[in-house]
């Protein structure tokens, strides 16, 4: 099976809310990522609500036929609006305020009693949960007492790696998310991956067989400046498909 690529379409509206107008609108970007093959929107609407805003998740979903991926904090502001907006999939993140995206994993493993909370609420609305953590074992585990049915596995320190050409840190950290995939898997867990993936970076992730589903974002809508959104999700389709063909040849 070739995993699903989650299009996260948070940096259409960074640029809208630059000027704070109407435009750039990240729903276009959604639609036009449909039309691209994109099997998903991912969209990010944190506390200081930066890039994407509440009026941006209703219009995702009334006006766009994909499922939608909430990406929230842990915080009773977000669960509110996530019961209401009622979305496909909610993929709980850490957020810090003063950060300029999301470093790091989920310390599920310290703060299992805090997010029991929400991951029960999330799941008994209705609404796929998934902890977006490291790729270790230990988080998995805290996944696993949680009953959550997805793991987002953090592929930020792999891409700065590979962005970095040190081909000795890369090839460790992918050891470590293969490792990490297959566990989580073998343990009845849906495996998903993401951040900082480009191009040059998502075959080796893509080629793990047990990844269900790729959520991209900030590279794509860079290279959407150049080439167009259509043609650089068609683009990063076509990796993830051919790195899957050829990890089965
Ligand atoms: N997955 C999760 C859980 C994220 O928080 C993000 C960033 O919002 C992404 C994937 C996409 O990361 P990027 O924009 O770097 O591709």
């Amino acid at each position: 099976m070739i995993p699903r690529l989650g299009v996260n379409i948070d940096h259409v509206a960074t640029i809208r809310n630059a000027r704070g107008g109407d435009y750039p609108d990240p729903v276009r970007a959604a639609q036009m990522a449909l039309l691209a093959g994109a099997d998903g929107i991912t969209a990010h609407l944190r506390e200081d609500r930066r890039h994407i805003t509440d009026r941006d998740i209703v219009r995702l979903g009334q006006e766009v036929k994909l499922p939608l991926n909430l990406e929230m904090a842990a915080t009773s502001e977000m669960l509110d609006i996530a019961l209401d907006a009622a979305p496909h999939a909610a993929c709980i993140v850490p957020e810090k305020r003063e950060e300029r995206t999301t470093e790091g994993g989920l310390d599920a493993a310290g703060q299992h009693n805090h997010l029991a909370h929400f991951t029960q609420a999330l799941g008994d609305n209705g609404t796929r949960v998934s902890l977006f953590i490291e790729p270790n074992k230990r988080q998995i585990d805290a996944a696993l007492s949680l009953g959550v049915p997805v793991v987002e596995l953090h592929t930020g320190a792999y891409a700065e790696a590979c962005n970095a050409q040190d081909e000795g840190m890369a090839a460790k950290i992918l050891d470590d998310l293969r490792t990490a995939a297959e566990y989580g898997a073998g343990q009845g867990l849906e495996i998903h991956a993401g951040h900082g993936l480009t191009f040059d970076s998502v075959k080796p992730v893509a080629a793990i067989t047990q990844i269900k589903e790729l959520n991209i974002g900030h590279f794509l809508i860079s290279e959407a400046i150049f080439c167009g959104l259509e043609t650089a999700v068609l683009r990063m389709k076509g990796l993830i498909m051919s790195a899957r063909q050829e990890a089965r040849s």
